[in-house]
């Protein structure tokens, strides 16, 4: 049994600020997920730059987080990453400790990939996927000479399974966990970390717009009929705290690896459990 002074530290250890000090950049952190994960990083001391291209949006969620800095970011733009990472390490006086590339787009669902135009595959590759790489590119830029570093991304559990989404969305989701071994790989040498995170889905203006519904309370109820853990709705937060352990020291050992939080939606096969 554990001693009363156990359980004391490890809540001292739990209320720590596991992020201080630290500069991290946030794509597409205006909404949803990347402004869940600001928040939540500058409750733990971390200096954010919320990167998107909802400029009014993303000044406003800017200045409701303290230690938090908005700048106009393309992801599908090179120059535009490159000044967001200059912004973040001049900010941060020279480094960049968080890369997390989060910003992402779906489109409609279509009924036949014969009726998929190849314009809107590019776009949601450009986005999802060539701006996760040019985030990992100039991040790894100023992260190599510093000798340390965390690349994030977020994927979905579109990068496990197919059948949730577009073609083209699930092609950048399972991309996505590629980039994030091979970039391990290369990186883990000037020890940087590259993990990324895949969410079930969560009320977002994104995944609103994907199912057809406007309130966060329909999606989620639609949502949990399709969960396999029932009694818990995932929110913004659960994948903020995802991210949170792996760009912390609690995720020091931690690298290459695709951390799917979706209640265990994933692991089933629904058709070996109804009517058998
Ligand atoms: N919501 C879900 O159900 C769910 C599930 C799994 C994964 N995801 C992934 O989570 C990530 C965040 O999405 P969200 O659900 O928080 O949605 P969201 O719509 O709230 O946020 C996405 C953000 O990305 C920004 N963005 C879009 N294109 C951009 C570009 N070219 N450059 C910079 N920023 C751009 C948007 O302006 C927006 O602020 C996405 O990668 C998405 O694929 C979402």
């Amino acid at each position: 049994m554990r001693e009363k002074s156990d359980i004391f530290k490890q809540r001292t250890a739990d209320t720590l600020l596991k992020l201080e000090g630290k500069i991290a950049l946030i794509t597409g952190g205006a909404s949803g997920i990347g402004a869940a994960t600001a928040r939540l990083f500058s409750q733990h001391g971390a200096r954010v730059i919320i990167a998107d291209i909802q400029d009014d949006l993303g000044q406003s969620t800017a200045s409701s987080i303290p230690n938090a800095t908005y700048t106009h970011c393309d992801v599908t733009n090179e120059e535009d990453i490159c000044q967001a990472i200059d912004l973040a390490t001049t900010l941060g006086d020279g480094k960049l400790d968080i890369m997390f590339n989060n910003a992402g787009i779906v489109d409609p669902p279509k009924p036949s990939i014969l009726e998929y135009s190849l314009s809107d595959f590019d776009r949601v590759l450009g986005v999802n996927l060539v701006g996760a790489f040019l985030g990992t590119k100039h991040a790894a830029r100023v992260m190599i000479p510093a000798q340390s570093g965390c690349i994030l991304y977020t994927a979905s559990v579109s990068s496990v399974i197919g059948g949730a989404a577009t073609h083209a969305y699930a092609c950048t989701k399972h991309a996505l966990a590629g980039l994030t071994k091979n970039a391990a790989v290369e990186l883990g040498e000037f020890g940087i970390r590259v993990n990324c995170i895949s969410p079930y889905c969560l009320a977002t203006p994104l995944a609103k717009k994907f199912v057809g519904l406007e309130q966060d309370k329909e999606l989620e109820e639609v949502m949990g009929a399709h969960a396999n853990l029932k009694g818990v709705v995932l929110k913004s937060e659960d994948v903020a705290r995802a991210a949170l352990y792996l760009a912390s020291e609690d995720g020091r050992y931690v690298s290459g690896h695709n951390l799917v939080v979706d209640g265990g939606f994933t692991i089933v096969n629904t058709s070996f459990q109804r009517g058998n």
